[in-house]
């Protein structure tokens, strides 16, 4: 091959080339891993059980068991994403939709959190929803509707 074509070639394909899932940006994970579920603009599909992130996710992430249930729900815990991956998505997503319902004392998750509160045993992650939203619901703080009993 002649030399002018290696120098144009070899560099293309150095930035065509896939960064490892480690390297992915948050918001490339989340396109990638939620919005099939989720869906770009974070609104989900609340007849079908996926709940709209949009003013209402925040509502979780002030309570100490709602972080806990957020570690569990379905979607993260089978993304295949590591720890520090799942911390970053989950607070993006929780930055880019929690709006007013951000807590003011927001504390992002860290990657050791995440490794805390996934190792807590939690086998029915729609009853620790109920039992979350039931003392989100006491303290006036609303959450997204979702249809199951
Ligand atoms: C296969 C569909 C699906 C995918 C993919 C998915 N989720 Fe979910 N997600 C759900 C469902 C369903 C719920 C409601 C909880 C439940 O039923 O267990 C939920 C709940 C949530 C909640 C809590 C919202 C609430 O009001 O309870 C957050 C936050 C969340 N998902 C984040 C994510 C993130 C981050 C990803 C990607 C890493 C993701 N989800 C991928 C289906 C999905």
């Amino acid at each position: 091959m002649r030399l002018w074509l290696i120098s144009i070639l070899v560099p293309a394909l150095l930035l065509a080339a896939p960064v490892s899932a480690q390297e992915r940006s948050a918001h490339a994970n989340y396109i990638l891993r939620c919005a099939g579920c989720h869906g770009m603009t974070g609104a989900g599909a609340p007849d079908a059980g996926i709940p709209d992130f949009i003013g209402l996710v925040g509502a979780f992430a002030g309570l100490d068991e709602g972080r806990t249930y957020l570690m569990h729900v379905p979607g993260v815990v089978g993304s295949g994403l590591s720890d520090a991956e799942i911390a970053a998505v989950s607070n993006y997503v929780i930055e880019t939709w929690a709006g007013e319902s951000l807590p003011a004392d927001w504390q992002p998750f860290t990657e050791a959190e995440v490794t805390e509160r996934r190792a807590i045993d939690i086998p029915d992650v729609v009853a620790k929803r109920r039992e979350v939203v039931a003392v989100l619901d006491a303290m006036g703080i609303e959450t997204a509707a979702y249809p199951w009993p």
